[in-house]
């Protein structure tokens, strides 16, 4: 099966459509990932914010007890109190950022449990001592045990610090890798795509536009009489269809300028062979008797004395010579135009042409309204040469003539019980009566099956010679 335009183009249309939205959903899943990115180094920001703020507690918290014991002033144990009173805060804080990641959540909660060790174990007892006065709180085994308290804490921190790192470097490679697949693919698809688009625009070009131009150019010969003009028959779907149409246009329009151009060269033979006949009738006719009748004339003249007798019968034979002379030429008239067909009319001229036929004719006027000249002149030769055509090969026993008005047209039918066999090749008669037709607008049948006799349709448009002039 042949695949219309309308399909190809729907389906390039498709997979245009399918390769750009690829495009799309690739391009939204590398935002996607963009923001996920971005959204996570907030997030690394805030746990390296948090992790500073427990740096600064622990230092703080360490600055305070160290400051007191060294002076047993209890200003100097501000900064310890204002850790203090951050500290919850700030390990619920980081608490809650390392709670993702399970290495991070244990370092986290290990941090926070050391240092509420370090506030309760190590700072609430040194405090309480040194307020007592006690000695031991100078011993510097006291103090080292606080130092390496801070120490862990700070190493726990900085180890914190640097698993959040490792993980964000790990972030950023695999952000960069999918950026880095999103574009490779992008620049894929565009390319493919823009391949596809100049693909298609090529091939519309060439099976659209080309052939339809083609098409265009054969119209305009045609327009101007070049009917021989045809088109190769190379175009897909549509234009295909298009292309042979116009071949068979253009073959049915070089068809009927052909039949128009031999019909008018027959009905021009056929002018030209009815005046020959005129001139021969009348030569060999009328020209004739009238020659004899006139010397007869000239004889009876010279006759020397004239016989009265002899007279009257020369003049009797040149009186019945005149009457055979008028007859000729009534007839010869009769074949050109009768004068009856102007005068009463189609039924009174197809009664004269009923009353010379050897062949009973019966003759229906259905309507007995009038019609332009040519086209009542056009009925009743159509009649005459289908009488005569009855006379001479049908064999009929009867033949009926009928008279109708159709649709805006005289149809006249005259049909035999003859043998049939009518044929438009075995003479001229019948060519001649269908060109009349053809040439006043209107169309000749002829159906003549063998043994069933013969029908002829002539239907003459009425209103053709009003419109024409
Ligand atoms: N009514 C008819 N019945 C039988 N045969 C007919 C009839 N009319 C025409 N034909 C046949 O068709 C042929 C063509 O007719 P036509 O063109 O009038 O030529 P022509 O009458 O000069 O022979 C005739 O030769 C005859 O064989
Ligand atoms: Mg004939």
């Amino acid at each position: 099966m042949r695949r219309g335009l309308t399909f190809r183009t729907v389906a390039a249309g498709s997979a245009l459509v399918l390769l750009v939205g690829i495009c799309f959903l690739i391009l939204a899943e590398s935002v996607q990932r963009l923001r996920v990115t971005g959204q996570r180094s907030d997030y690394a920001r805030q746990v390296v914010l948090a992790v500073s703020a427990m740096r600064s507690d622990v230092s703080d918290l360490e600055a305070g007890l160290r400051g007191y014991v060294q002076t047993r002033n209890t200003d100097m144990l501000a900064p310890y109190a204002s850790a203090r009173a951050r500290f919850p805060q700030d390990a619920a804080a980081l608490a809650r950022l390392c709670a993702p990641n399970a290495d991070e959540a244990a370092l986290a909660s290990s941090i926070i449990e050391d240092t509420q060790d370090y506030i309760a174990d190590y700072g609430a007892t040194l405090i309480q001592s040194a307020q007592h006065g006690d000695a031991s709180v100078r011993n510097s085994t006291v103090t080292d045990d606080g130092v390496q308290r801070i120490n862990v804490l700070n190493n726990e921190l900085d180890r914190l610090t640097s698993l959040d790192r490792a993980r964000a470097v790990a972030r950023n490679e695999a952000a960069t890798r999918a950026a880095n697949t999103a574009q490779i693919t992008m620049t894929f698809v565009i390319g493919i795509s823009v391949l596809l688009i100049v693909g298609f625009t090529v091939y519309l070009a060439r099976v659209v536009v080309m052939p339809v131009r083609r098409a265009a150019t054969m119209a305009g010969r045609l327009a101007g009489g070049a009917l021989d003009t045809r088109l190769p028959v190379s175009g897909a779907g549509e234009v295909g269809d298009l292309q042979q149409a116009l071949n068979v246009m253009a073959g049915s329009l070089e068809e009927s300028r052909d039949a128009l151009t031999a019909s008018r060269a027959r009905i021009v033979a056929s002018a030209d062979e009815a005046r020959r006949r005129v001139e021969r009738d009348l030569h060999d006719g009328a020209q004739q008797r009238l020659v004899s009748l006139s010397l007869e004339l000239r004889l009876a003249q010279m006759a020397d004395p004239p016989d009265v007798e002899q007279m009257r019968a020369a003049l009797g034979r040149a009186a019945a010579e005149v009457t055979e002379v008028v007859d000729d030429l009534r007839e010869m008239a009769q074949g050109i135009h009768p004068a009856i067909l102007t005068e009463g009319g189609l039924g009174p001229a197809l009664r004269t042409l009923a009353h010379r036929s050897p062949v009973p004719v019966e003759i229906e006027m259905v309507t007995h309204e009038r019609f332009p000249a040519m086209v009542e002149a056009g009925a009743y030769y159509i009649a005459a040469e289908a009488l005569a055509n009855t006379a001479k090969h049908a064999k009929a026993s009867s033949v009926r003539v009928q008279v109708d008005r159709g649709d805006e047209s005289l149809v006249l039918t005259v049909q035999d019980d003859g043998c049939g066999g009518a044929d438009y090749a075995r003479g001229s008669g019948l060519v001649g009566l269908r060109d009349r037709a053809e040439a006043l607008g209107g169309t000749l049948r002829v159906s003549s099956p063998v043994g069933e006799g013969t029908r002829i349709t002539a239907r003459l448009p009425v209103h053709l010679l009003s419109r024409g002039s």
